[in-house]
């Protein structure tokens, strides 16, 4: 029997296409700051001592917070993001150091270019076929130096399950969001319903799916395409990962050298 969230998984397959590239999506998460994304990036560029003027790539960028803080650090730094509208407000504030294209990570980006490549805030997970997932990985490995870094921060599964929110609504200038959130054995999911009061109550719906995917599920991944993992870390401190209590799972790979 059909059950509610497979069908929603197959009504839904490319929402992120969609979702993502609204106004709406920018405004629910404009608490996600600059200042968490530099924080963020100013622990990971003490930990990791890149060497100056770096090659760096921002894979699934959205607006480019942490790809500028990255290029203030003197690093070389390319984002890239299949959502048009965050490509074009990354443009727009103009920032040295950095360049900004539309690309949908599932396409080979380039060979061999990058010293580091960074997956921010869940950039990852959203697709339907295991295949997607590993033509993400072996682009990304493809497009590492060899001795490269690949730094994925995701979200941490068992903390999810048990932090869920099950529903919440907020009003932000006018725009009133109702959000419900459940979770099946493989996905998480976020019903957002808007209330665009400025639209004369126009009610617009979006549904988030995002994988489970565990630690071990990422070390198979990344090793099918020749990245092992290094370390392993909690939160956007650098704090040691727990399997339940870590808000995050930021995991550090490596391409091996020649
Ligand atoms: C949760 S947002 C995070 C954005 C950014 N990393 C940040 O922290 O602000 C996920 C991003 O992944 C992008 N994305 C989703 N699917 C993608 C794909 N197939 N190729 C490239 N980017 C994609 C979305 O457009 C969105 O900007």
């Amino acid at each position: 029997m059909q059950t509610i969230a497979n069908f929603v998984k197959e009504k839904n397959q490319s929402w992120f296409k969609e979702w993502f590239d609204t106004n709406f999506y920018q405004q629910l998460y404009s608490n996600r700051s600059e200042k968490e994304a530099s924080d963020f990036v100013d622990n990971l560029i003490n930990y990791l001592k890149p060497g100056n003027s770096s090659t760096m790539l921002d894979l699934g960028c959205g607006t480019g917070r942490h790809a500028r803080r990255l290029a203030a650090h003197g690093h070389c730094v390319t984002g890239l993001d299949l959502s048009p509208s965050g490509i074009r407000t990354a443009k727009k504030i103009h920032t040295p150091g950095t360049q900004f294209y539309q690309h949908d990570m599932r396409l080979p980006f380039c060979a061999s270019r990058y010293q580091y490549i960074f997956s921010f805030f869940t950039s990852f997970g959203y697709f339907t076929t295991s295949e997607e997932n590993d033509s993400v990985i072996s682009n990304v490995s493809m497009a590492l130096k060899s001795k490269g870094t690949f730094v994925m921060d995701y979200l941490n599964v068992g903390y999810a399950e048990e932090h869920m929110v099950q529903s919440e609504s907020k009003e932000i200038d006018g725009v009133v969001y109702h959000i419900s959130r459940w979770h099946d054995h493989t996905h998480f999911y976020k019903h957002i319903e808007v209330n665009d009061i400025h639209m004369h109550g126009v009610v617009h719906e979006y549904t988030e799916q995002v994988e489970k995917i565990r630690l071990n599920d990422f070390d198979i991944l990344f090793r099918r395409h020749g990245l092992h993992l290094r370390n392993i870390y909690g939160d956007y401190k650098l704090n040691d990962y727990n399997t339940y209590s870590s808000p995050r799972l930021i995991m550090i790979a490596g391409k091996a050298g020649e």
